[in-house]
């Protein structure tokens, strides 16, 4: 998870703030189309992560942002846990 969260701003947020995920017409609706928006995008700026490394980054986005329901351990929303303020759009 705290690698999720550096891998994402080492190669990511240069590009896309936080609002990208915000958004009205985000296109992540499900684990899923995050897991697959972030190796998109991975593969955009030129790496090869892992799947592991895609996990960590789509878990640390989801607990940042999307808070949907996921399958690793420790991904989802957490009662208590230090959550960026959820901006409301
Ligand atoms: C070249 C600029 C740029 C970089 C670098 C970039 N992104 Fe994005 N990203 C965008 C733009 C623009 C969009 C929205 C455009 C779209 O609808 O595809 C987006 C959309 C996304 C979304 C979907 C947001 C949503 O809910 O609709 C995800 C997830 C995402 N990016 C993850 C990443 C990750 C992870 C990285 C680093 C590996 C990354 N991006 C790097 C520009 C960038």
């Amino acid at each position: 998870m705290m690698r999720g969260g550096e891998l994402y701003r080492t190669y990511c947020s240069a590009c896309h703030t936080a609002q990208v995920h915000w958004r009205e017409q985000r296109l992540v609706r499900s684990w899923d189309d995050l897991r697959y928006q972030v190796a998109r995008w991975q593969k955009v700026e030129g790496q090869s992560w892992s799947g592991e490394e895609i996990d960590d980054v789509a878990a640390y986005l989801n607990r940042a942002f999307y808070e949907m329901p996921c399958p690793m351990p420790g991904c989802g929303p957490k009662a208590g846990a230090a959550t960026p303020a959820l901006v409301n759009r």
